[in-house]
């Protein structure tokens, strides 16, 4: 699953004359521009389709549009990297060509071999990030916490963050609810994997899988009762150490024990979120499962805390939490009834009924920490920006 290869293909939104293809022969050890578009519009509508690993959109004379094009590019293709080419260095456009997620901004005609070191640079770093899928644990010894709320809700976020294949995988093997939640109906369920798992390949894998309409996987579990103890903790290690290789994030759904199935998923698990509420029954509990980890070995950086139904004027808060537990609260979760509740009835997750609650904010942001891809605010337009410049001191809010 190694992005790195000798030369990436690439994509150039914009003229081209003889400047620009200088700039093309530049970059091409390592990327190769097969494909030039000169309309914007069909540049973009081609990303959308099949995004090229690479993409430099030129700024051209009209930088500002241009810009907003290359922050929908990014938007559209959270896994192709875009690079604006531009011939001025302005502070403000390189500014805000950081601030929508491009990789570089590239100053062209420029010094010898300068655009091209930077491409290399971006290019390496990004094949360097992991050759094997990510694992998050989410996990709370206490029942009704809001784990698999959690869980769903981020694997729908790290998918819109990042593009890239994302599955969320129910260990709950009795009777999990993550399913339930998503109506999904029947499906192909662990017990299905583990049949299959001697022959799986890419294909199998990817035509077996539940696809949810908003592009992550689901490994969900039987709508019947199911029997557990088919699956046994050397399975469950054996069967994440296969979808490592094919998922690019997993994010596992663990029942509320230490069984050697949980064990084995949380020693498989890259982080491990501990999510709890603010009674002290949960506080307490909480703190007994931070020392059984401690025990076990696992690093302050692998377990992370998140106070979920946060309630700021609660008897206990956060900082009260965080020297209690001996440890930072890595995130916290409003409560938020009526978007959960919205999203439970009619079967989707919390981005797809209330984008804009203060729940679905703070899942996305805690998405957007663990992948370590920056969360991109949507760009505002040219004349807010420039009332906001002309009248210091106003945010553009009424
Ligand atoms: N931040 C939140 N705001 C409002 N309601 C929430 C929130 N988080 C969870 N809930 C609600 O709390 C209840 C328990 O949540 P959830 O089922 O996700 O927890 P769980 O830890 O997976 O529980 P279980 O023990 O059933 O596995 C659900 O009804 C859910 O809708
Ligand atoms: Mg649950």
């Amino acid at each position: 699953m190694s992005r790195q290869s000798a030369t990436l293909k690439g994509m150039f939104v914009g003229r081209k004359d003889g400047i620009l293809e200088r700039f093309a022969a530049e970059v091409r050890p390592v990327v190769e521009i097969t494909e030039w578009q000169t309309d914007p519009s069909r540049g973009y509508g081609a990303i959308r389709s099949a995004p090229p690993p690479v993409v430099f959109v030129d700024l051209a004379d009209d930088p500002f549009t241009r810009l907003n094009l290359a922050s929908r590019i990014v938007k559209a293709a959270p896994s192709t990297l875009v690079f604006t080419v531009c011939s001025t260095k302005s502070p403000d456009l390189i500014l805000e060509a950081f601030r929508v997620g491009v990789a570089d901004f590239l100053v062209w005609p420029g010094d010898e071999g300068q655009a091209g070191t930077a491409v290399r640079r971006a290019v390496e770093k990004l094949g360097a990030r992991r050759s094997k899928g990510e694992v998050y644990s989410i996990f709370s010894m206490k029942g009704g916490q809001g784990v698999t709320t959690v869980a769903l809700n981020l694997v729908d976020h790290i998918r819109q963050l990042t593009g890239e294949k994302v599955l969320l995988f129910d260990l709950n093997l009795y009777a999990g609810q993550a399913g339930t939640f998503l109506d999904t109906g029947a499906a192909y369920t662990p017990f299905d994997l583990q049949r299959d798992l001697k022959r799986l390949d890419q294909d199998l894998l990817f035509s077996s899988l539940l696809k949810h309409e908003r592009g992550f996987y689901l490994l969900p579990c039987p709508e019947e009762i199911s029997d557990a103890d088919r699956i046994a903790r050397d399975d469950v290690a054996r069967m994440l150490e296969v979808l490592t290789t094919f998922m690019h994030y997993i994010v596992l759904d663990l029942p509320h024990d230490f069984s050697g199935k949980t064990l084995a998923a949380l020693e498989a698990s890259d982080a491990v979120l501990l999510v709890f509420q603010q009674d002290l029954a949960a506080v307490k509990l909480t703190l007994r499962v931070l020392q059984f980890f401690d025990e076990s070995g696992y690093g302050k950086d692998k377990v992370r805390l998140v106070l979920n139904r946060y309630n700021q004027k609660a008897y206990l808060d956060v900082e009260d939490l965080s020297k209690v537990l001996h440890q930072p609260v890595f995130g916290t979760l409003d409560n938020d009834y009526d978007g959960v509740m919205e999203s439970l009835t009619k079967g989707k997750t919390v981005d797809m009924v209330v984008e804009n609650s203060p729940f679905n904010v703070q899942v996305r942001a805690l998405a957007g920490r663990l992948t370590g891809v920056p969360v991109v605010e949507p760009l505002k337009p040219f004349w807010r920006r420039t009332i906001e410049r002309c009248l210091p001191g106003s945010n553009g809010k009424r």
